[in-house]
Order: C-alpha cells, then structure tokens, then sequence
C-alpha cells in the first residue's frame, strides 16, 4: 500500500565532521556551518547555523506592518521590500555570527512554494552569493523545514506525525526522513491563517487599540480570550467528509455573513468595529481550531492503522504561524491525550518564518548528503510545490469514524 517501507531511524545522525573555525570569539572547535536564507512569503530572515543547531547569527525583517496596512500582502510590494533588505539581512546574520562566508560549508535557500516574486528574491541573491564565495547550494521545501525545525530543539527521531498550519498553508504529514513526507491531506481551498487574517480585516481589527499592529490570527487570539465561542455557532468545516483534508472558505462565510447581519442589527457600516467583536473572535478561532483537531484525530488513527508511527513515544509536532495560538494547542492537547501521542510545538519564534529553520534544514540535508548542488548549477524556483508522496486518497479511502471526543478549552 506504501511506496517504501516505515523506516524507523531511533538515533539522530551523528557528526561527521569536526574542524577548527574561527569567529569573533576566537578559535574554537566548531561543526560545519551553513548559512539559510528564507524569503517565500513575507519575512527576509537568514542565519548562520553549526551542525548541532546553535545559531552563530540570525536577523529577520518582517514585512508585517506594511501587509497591515495595504490590507494584505501584495506581491509586488513583498518583492520590493525583499529587494530592498536581503543584503542587509544576511550581511547582519554573517556579522553577528562571526563567520567569513569562506568559512560557510553551504548555503540553503527557500526555492518553493511560495510567493513567486518573493522567492526569486532569495534564490538571486543566493546564487550569486554561492558563486561568488565558492560555496554549495542547497535548495529548500519551505514546509519540510517547517517540518524539521522541532529536531533542532529537541531529538525527535523518525517518524513523526507533523501538523503545518500557517498563511500559506494547512497539511498533515508523517515525516519518515529529512526527504522523507506521506502527505495525509491538505487545504482543499485557504491556510488557516488566512482566514484568520482575511476575518480579522472584515473586523476592521487594526481599528481596534489593542490590535493595531498584531497579525490577525494574534489578533483573533487575543480578543478570544475576553468572548463568548457558544454565541454564534459556526459549523465545522468537512464534518461528513472523512480525510485530513482541510476547508476554510465555507466557514469564512458563514462568518461573514454573521458580521453583515450584526453590522445591520448595530447599525453600523462595514469598517467600524462591531459590540460583539470579541465573541465572533472566539467562536472563529473555536471553529478553526475544531476543525484542525479533527483532521489531525483522523490523520493520527490512520496512522496507527496502518503501522506509521513508532509504538513507543509517538509524536505530534505542530508548528507553522498559526501553531502559536495557544487555544488551538490546547485543543489539539486533548486529541494527542486521548490517542496517547506526545505534542511538540516549537516556540512561536521558531513556528513563523525565519533564516534559522531554512539553516537548520540545510543541515539536516548536509549531514545525509542530500541535494546539495554545486554553485554553478542554475536552481529555479517553484511557487506551487507538493510535500511528499500524496496519501490522501489513501487516507479518504480508509474512511474512518472519529470517535466523539468533547474539546472542552476554558480560555
Ligand atoms: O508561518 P507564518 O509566519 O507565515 C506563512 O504564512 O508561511 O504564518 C503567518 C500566519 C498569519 O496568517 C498569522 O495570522 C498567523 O500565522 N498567526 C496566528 C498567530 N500568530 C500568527 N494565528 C493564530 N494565532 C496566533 N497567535
Ligand atoms: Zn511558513
């Protein structure tokens, strides 16, 4: 039924090798180095990494208020500010973390999937960079090193079940190696996170005082906390569809049309701020986080049907923009409680996007000795980019029924 048989790697791969490097403390006894530069959507960030994992260097633009305040990010606009900031960017990582470039063992970039202007950012300015310093290239899936960014902090062997959710995206996947991805399902329409930002702006939130410069999902989740989730009843999406697919767009919606129907009752026109902003907040966010528990009860007992996961210590790791809400993560606590799975989450600065998880996957891939190019090698990128070996008509076919299981979160 599977393309290769579940390999079970108990052990992270050991260092191969060890040299003298020197940094701006002096000489010291150092791994291999690599330097990672992300800029698929709408953060420069790049960073040096050894081979444990310690970050030498890092520096992060983020784009944030601009996107704020144009009402989301426009492509163009993503990409002149790329422009405008990757040298920088990755001069102050390689400042801060000592390291001449001489010095670096490669340099791994996101190519895909991503904003198409945006990633033609990055991988330029990287080729040029490796070209002219000499130096390896590695190219990098955005979502496998969201994947691999939990192994940095702690030692979770393969195989692990990992959930993704962020703007741009929504998946399940088991991840079996470094290159390694069964897809169980992803967003068959929008990211959680965009709808989340997309519900946030309908709220005209950025008018609210305690929001003006949070994202719409810290938004949401903020003003959640003061609501009510049982005043309006949102459906959860895809409830007679059994996959670990995920649905925003019909739930968007339904919230929608909630708010024009208040916004009539209130009185009031589109762009002020409703009397009942806090309770739509946390009845969406109670809505999105049902949702994405669901799928990830499905994907987990789909993947101890079928003999995916370790018996001993399996885990859940989550991460991605949205995996710092900390009412999802309570939700998806009580579906890995109830199954006997161990939840990781990396903390928040590690789930959106950075330089030091694109490094960390450049290392990842430096020590297995996979797709590392030659700096001569032209690399294009790929805005639309599968993870892995797709599985979800697997996972529909199995049709399984979820066992009732109360997510009772007092937030
Ligand atoms: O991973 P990320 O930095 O960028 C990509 O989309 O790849 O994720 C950004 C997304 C935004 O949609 C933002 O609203 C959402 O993550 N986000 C959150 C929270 N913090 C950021 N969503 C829910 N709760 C949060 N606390
Ligand atoms: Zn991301």
């Amino acid at each position: 039924m599977f393309p290769s048989k579940v390999k079970i790697l108990q052990r992270l791969p050991q260092l191969r090798h060890t040299f003298w490097c020197s940094t701006s403390f002096g000489k010291a006894a150092c791994s291999r180095l690599v330097l990672g530069i992300e800029t698929s959507c709408d953060d420069t960030g790049a960073a040096v990494l050894d081979e444990r994992g310690a970050i030498l260097g890092e520096s992060l633009h983020s784009q944030k208020e601009v996107h704020l305040r144009t009402g989301g990010i426009i492509p163009t606009v993503a990409q002149q500010l790329h422009r405008e900031n990757i040298e920088h960017v990755v001069q102050e990582a390689l400042e801060r973390s000592g390291v001449d470039p001489s010095h670096l063992s490669a340099v791994a970039t996101t190519v895909k999937p991503g904003l198409a202007l945006s990633l033609g950012i990055g991988l330029e300015f990287s080729q040029r960079f490796v070209r002219q310093h000499n130096r390896p290239f590695i190219p990098i899936h955005h979502m496998e090193a969201h994947a691999l960014t939990v192994r940095m902090l702690h030692p979770v062997a393969f195989p692990f079940l990992v959930l993704l959710i962020s703007g741009g995206h929504s998946l399940l996947a088991v991840a079996r190696g470094v290159d390694d991805f069964l897809l169980l399902g992803h967003s068959l329409d929008e990211a959680p996170g965009d709808t989340l930002d997309k519900v946030a702006r309908r709220l005209s939130l950025r008018k609210h005082p305690q929001c003006s410069t949070l994202s719409g999902g810290q938004a949401i989740e903020l003003l959640a906390k003061n609501g009510d989730k049982k005043r309006f009843n949102f459906r959860t999406p895809m409830g007679q569809t059994p996959d670990c697919c995920f649905s925003f767009a019909g739930l968007r919606n339904d919230i929608t049309i909630t708010i024009t129907k208040k916004e009539k009752e209130e009185g009031i026109e589109q762009g002020t701020l409703l009397s009942c902003v806090n309770d739509i907040a946390a009845a969406t966010q109670h809505t999105v986080a049902a949702h994405l528990a669901k799928r990830t009860h499905r994907a987990i007992l789909f993947c101890k049907a079928n003999g995916l996961l370790p018996s001993s210590s399996p885990t859940l790791v989550v991460s991605g923009g949205v995996a710092s809400n900390q009412y999802i993560r309570k939700a998806l606590t009580v579906i890995t409680e109830s199954t006997g799975l161990h939840l990781l989450c990396p903390p928040a600065k590690f789930c959106t996007d950075n330089g030091v998880m694109i490094a960390w996957n450049g290392v990842e891939r430096l020590r297995e000795g996979k797709g590392i190019l030659s700096p001569n090698i032209d690399v294009h990128y790929e805005p639309k980019a599968p993870l892995g070996v797709d599985m979800t008509a697997e996972v529909r076919a199995a049709a399984i029924r979820l066992p009732s299981v109360r997510i009772k979160i007092s937030s």
